[in-house]
């Protein structure tokens, strides 16, 4: 309710009876096609008792007196209100299920912001995933990052994006659960365990896959800002799925004194820009993370394991070469760049660290770890890089070999063999 609504209904609230505007309303309410409103406004006026006055009789307060209403001014009704929809078809506010529809079967992972469980819904049978919210130390109510998360996940609905089915509570206000679609393998899980690297069909699809989703969120203006492997899904039919959208937010909105936090992105994914303290980033912040999971896919291993930020400013600046003010103009005016000293340049090692990648590949993993944000490559040029549409091509999902779900409690029998076609 707003102030002024509030203000107008007073210190305590009187019972709401239905005034005649909520009546009036009410009639609106009824879904009417554009088309077929006049003809329902004729026949209202038509329906009226002819009075000599013209006035209505519809006149719920006898005392009163009816109100004259020509039949000239009812025809002459605004006529931008067809346009809006009834409120028959606003989305309507329900209270959230409870989370006894579900059964709980198994926890998955306790992760940084929640608890997630394997659940079966009681009514379908469905297998769901269930996150709860970590609530209970909250003392300002209900956090903006579980209410940003939700409403990312809303946002973003993609084939590649986790899908949502509902929220649904316990018994106590700090028991809130994201309820969305179980998928069988995070890919972190999964390459810990593979016995050898995906093959670069694979590694496309993989890629293409995610950047699309990473394309969609960004179109919406959604920064994910916290992807890692752990965070993509992966289901048994090659289909990734983005998931954990628990740091994201809209990136149009204003931000407050400060800019955005520098608290974001899991270290060994977080962007130089952030590292070196940037308090606007934008898109690229996440374009960097896709070029640490697309180097993580290739060696079946995190790019840069650094125990700390020091370490991992030095690990880029090894691998890449250090900025100058050709490849990064911005970089000596961000605050934490003069505390930086820069090594002496050399060439960038990227070709001895993926011996085996094609030159566009190359290309593709060097557009995406590129210093300067502004020159980064976007998710929507990357979806159209040649490294796509050269030989091996991207492999179907549907000739991905299925795993068993570790998440879903089924064993890996040592040694694991991933039978999976050779191309
Ligand atoms: N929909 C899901 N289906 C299956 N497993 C999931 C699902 N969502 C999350 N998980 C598992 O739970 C882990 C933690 O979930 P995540 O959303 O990343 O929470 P956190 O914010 O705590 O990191 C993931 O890494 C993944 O292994
Ligand atoms: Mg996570």
């Amino acid at each position: 309710m707003s102030t002024d609504e509030t203000q107008q209904a007073g210190p305590s609230t009187p019972s709401r009876k239905r005034s005649r505007w909520d009546l009036d309303d009410a009639a609106e309410n009824e879904p009417v096609e554009p088309t077929q409103r006049s003809s329902v406004l004729k026949k209202r006026v038509k329906s009226k008792p002819p009075t000599d006055s013209g006035a209505t009789s519809r006149s719920h307060t006898p005392t009163a007196p009816p109100p004259r209403v020509s039949v000239e001014h009812t025809l002459r009704r605004p006529t931008h209100s067809i346009y809006v929809p009834p409120r028959t078809l606003h989305p309507p506010i329900v209270p959230s299920r409870s989370v006894y529809c579900y059964e709980r079967l198994n926890s998955i992972e306790e992760g940084s912001y929640g608890v997630v469980f394997r659940a079966r819904d009681k009514e379908t049978g469905d297998i769901v995933a269930l996150k709860k919210l970590k609530l209970e130390e909250e003392k300002h109510g209900f956090p903006i990052t579980a209410l940003r998360e939700v409403n990312a996940l809303m946002t973003c609905r993609h084939e590649n994006v986790v899908g949502i089915r509902e929220v649904v509570v316990g018994d106590t206000l700090t028991q809130v659960f994201i309820v969305m679609d179980f998928i069988e393998h995070d890919l972190k899980t999964l390459l810990t365990v593979m016995p050898s690297p995906f093959l670069q069909s694979e590694v496309k699809t993989l890629m293409l896959q995610l950047l699309s989703a990473v394309a969609y969120c960004h179109e919406r203006w959604i920064l994910h800002r916290d992807l890692k492997t752990s965070n993509l899904l992966m289901n048994n039919r090659g289909t990734i799925k983005v998931a954990d959208f628990g740091l994201a937010r809209r990136y149009g909105d204003p931000v407050g004194v400060g800019g955005l936090t520098q608290l974001v992105v899991t270290l060994w994914y977080r962007a130089p820009e952030i590292l070196l303290g940037a308090t606007t980033y934008s898109t690229a912040v996440d374009m960097w993370s896709v070029g640490c999971i697309f180097a993580e896919l290739l060696l079946k291993e995190p790019l840069f394991q650094a125990k700390g930020e020091i370490e991992l400013i030095s690990m880029i600046f090894k691998l890449l070469g250090p900025p100058t003010s050709t490849t990064w103009p911005e970089y000596s005016s961000l605050p934490l760049a003069k505390t930086i000293n820069l090594p002496a340049p050399h060439t960038p090692q990227l070709r001895q660290r993926f011996p085996h990648i094609s030159t566009a590949g190359l290309d593709l993993l060097s557009q995406l770890l590129t210093y300067d944000p502004e020159e980064r490559i976007t998710a929507a040029e990357a979806l159209k890089h040649p490294y796509f549409s050269e030989s091996p091509y991207p492999k179907h999902p549907d000739l991905f070999g299925s795993f068993p779900s570790a998440a879903a409690g089924e064993k890996y029998v040592p040694p694991y063999i991933y039978i999976r076609t050779p191309y």
